[in-house]
């Protein structure tokens, strides 16, 4: 498997599938979905629906049911970006390669777009039950709807980006906050992803828990990287800007370990994930060469 060229197949495979569930912009309040259409469209690495599909191929899915839920996480994420842009938060101008939505509309419609594109993440996910089939797909449907909302709410992302702005006003920062921080404002939406391509895949607990353990390591070195990129990278590579998290005061696993440790925790994490991975009786080779491409990632 040649995977750059399987790369790009799949991230043009899940593209077609996300997209088809953008919102029309049209009437008076076209100009919102304008905004979260731009944010969605402006390019990023879809990393959450394909982890979400490659796990559910993992464990053995069919498919039938996971595609609303592929495009909602794309939205929750995509509105995570859209308001951690806004100056109220991380005050960032540029994004996915594009002037960040506050930029190019402006912070009221930022704001707009973002709850949006949360709620109409809502409205897609429920589409799932349209697809049910009989009533085990109907259980399904509603434990991936109780991962999602749970993973990206105040248990999860929102729990974590609140802590990640408290965190900005200090300079003492705990271990302990500062793993709850990468734990929820990264690792939820990760974990969200696995979890419901394995329990759409139709996984025992057993199963699921190991997948969840592997997300946890997955994300946490998503965002470890992601902090390392802020130091090292440049914004042509990265597509938004460097120097963000220094700017903002931020203190993170880079400024409290340095580059080398940080790297090296990044391998250690996605290595741990790996061997879960690697350990079920059927393998997803495309799903492992994903998870190493992320170690050591430019962008
Ligand atoms: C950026 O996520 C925010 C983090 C959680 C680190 P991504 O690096 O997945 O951003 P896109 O989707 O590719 O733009
Ligand atoms: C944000 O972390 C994670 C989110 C939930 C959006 P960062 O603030 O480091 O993400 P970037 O670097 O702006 O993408
Ligand atoms: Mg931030
Ligand atoms: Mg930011
Ligand atoms: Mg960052």
């Amino acid at each position: 498997m040649d995977f750059n060229t399987e790369l790009k197949n799949r991230i043009e495979r899940t593209e077609g599938i996300i997209t088809k569930y953008l919102p029309k912009e049209e009437g008076y309040g076209g100009r919102v979905t304008e905004a979260m259409n731009y944010s969605f469209m402006a390019g990023g690495k879809r990393i959450r629906p394909m982890l979400m599909i490659e796990t559910h191929i993992l464990c053995g899915g069919d498919g039938r049911l996971i595609a609303p839920f592929m495009a909602a996480i794309e939205m929750i994420h995509t509105y995570s970006l859209v308001h951690d842009d806004l100056p109220a938060m991380d005050g960032d101008e540029l994004r996915r390669g594009k002037p960040s939505a506050w930029k190019q509309y402006d912070e009221a419609m930022a704001v707009l777009a973002g709850d949006g594109l949360l709620n109409y993440a809502a409205e897609t996910a429920l589409m799932a039950f349209d697809l049910a089939e009989d009533e085990l797909d109907t259980t399904f449907v509603a434990e991936a709807m109780k991962l999602l909302f749970y993973h990206s709410g105040i248990n999860g992302m929102i729990g974590g980006q609140c802590a990640d702005v408290e965190a900005g006003k200090s300079p003492d920062v705990s271990p302990e906050q500062l793993i709850y921080i990468y734990k929820n404002k990264t690792a939820a939406l990760i974990r969200a992803s696995m979890d419901i391509g394995a329990l759409l895949g139709g996984v025992d607990d057993d199963t699921l828990i190991a997948i969840d353990r592997a997300a946890y390591n997955i994300g946490i070195a998503f965002q470890i990287q992601d902090d390392i990129l802020d130091v090292t990278s440049t914004e042509e590579e990265l597509g938004k800007p460097i120097g963000s998290d220094d700017k903002n005061n931020k203190t993170t696993y880079v400024t409290v370990n340095g580059l080398d440790a940080s790297a090296a925790e990044v391998e250690r994490l996605s290595n741990e994930a790996l061997d879960i991975l690697k350990g079920f009786e059927v393998r997803n080779e495309f799903l492992e060469e994903l998870v190493s491409s992320l170690i050591g990632r430019k962008a």
